[in-house]
């Protein structure tokens, strides 16, 4: 869609949590493809944003600081994109964080904060952004497995990604007609700082045990399935059957099986 009237400008992609693991991986494949003029890389940690565009300067890169957890922040990304009228022909909704335990055992601030990155400043950025696209513009946000069963001891976790795959195929109807694509990924364990962050490494059987996904191959096949026109995409065999089971299945026996 074009902002009233404005003539477009510059085709800008845009990747969420670019400083680390999936969002890192993000940055290459769509630099690897040429996607735009500029990569606008997004997270609070502005030196690593720094040393990922330094690996490639032969891609023009904005780094754009943000705490995504904080409204006022929300606000000056809405007003960055107000002065700079870009055409975003891609948005990677990527920033998000995990953390095992028991909803009572949890801080409050933590597990609201989870809440505010997962859920409202995906949504935020989405709203903001979709205004700058056009036909062939593409948005993908990062969801997760936990989004196909509720999952103890990840309970918040992964209500918030029930919420970014329903939030994402209502969008993507709603969308049809305009020739934007919005695609929902679902990946399984990655090995990236998440884990870590989330408290998980050695104190989960469930994630010692899952098979694991890989961030590179995920970055880059949903790009083409996102330009496919596709909707949901599950990487790999078991997770694909899991996505089933838990689709057929009472979601309280599957929780017996989903608990972290
Ligand atoms: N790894 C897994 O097992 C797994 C499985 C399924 C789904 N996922 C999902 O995949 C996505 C990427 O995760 P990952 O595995 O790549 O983890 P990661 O390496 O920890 O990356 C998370 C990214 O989010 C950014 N971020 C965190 N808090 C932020 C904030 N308040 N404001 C702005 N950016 C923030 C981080 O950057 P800064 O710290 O610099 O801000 C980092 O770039 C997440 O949505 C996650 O839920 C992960």
């Amino acid at each position: 869609m074009k902002a009233s009237g404005i003539p477009l400008n510059k085709k800008i992609a845009i990747i969420t949590g670019a400083s680390s693991g999936l969002g890192k991986e993000y940055f290459f494949a769509v630099a690897d493809e040429s996607l735009a003029d500029e990569i606008w890389l997004i997270a609070r940690r502005a030196d690593k944003l720094k040393a990922l565009a330094d690996e490639r300067p032969d891609v023009k890169v904005k780094i754009v600081p943000l705490d995504l957890t904080k409204e006022e922040e929300l606000s000056r990304y809405a007003q960055l994109l107000e002065e700079e009228n870009p055409d975003i022909t891609l948005l990677v909704n990527n920033a998000g964080f995990g953390l095992l335990g028991k909803v009572v055992e949890l801080p409050e601030k933590t597990q609201a904060d989870m809440v505010r990155l997962n859920c409202v400043a995906a949504t935020s950025v989405c709203v903001s952004s979709i205004k700058y696209m056009k036909s062939g513009a593409r948005i993908i946000n990062i969801s997760s497995i936990a989004s196909f069963a509720a999952t103890p001891r990840m309970t918040v976790y992964s209500a918030t990604k029930f919420y970014i795959t329903a939030f994402t195929r209502s969008l993507r109807y709603e969308l049809k007609g305009t020739g934007i694509n919005a695609l929902v990924v679902c990946p399984g364990p990655m090995n990236t700082e998440f884990l870590d962050k989330a408290g998980i490494s050695g104190r989960s059987k469930t994630f010692d045990n899952l098979p694991r996904n890989n961030p590179k191959s995920i970055a880059r096949n949903s790009l083409k399935k996102a330009a496919s026109g596709r909707g949901v995409y599950t990487e790999g065999a078991f997770f694909k059957f899991y996505r089933f089971l838990a689709k057929a299945l009472p979601m309280e026996f599957v929780m017996n099986f989903s608990k972290t």
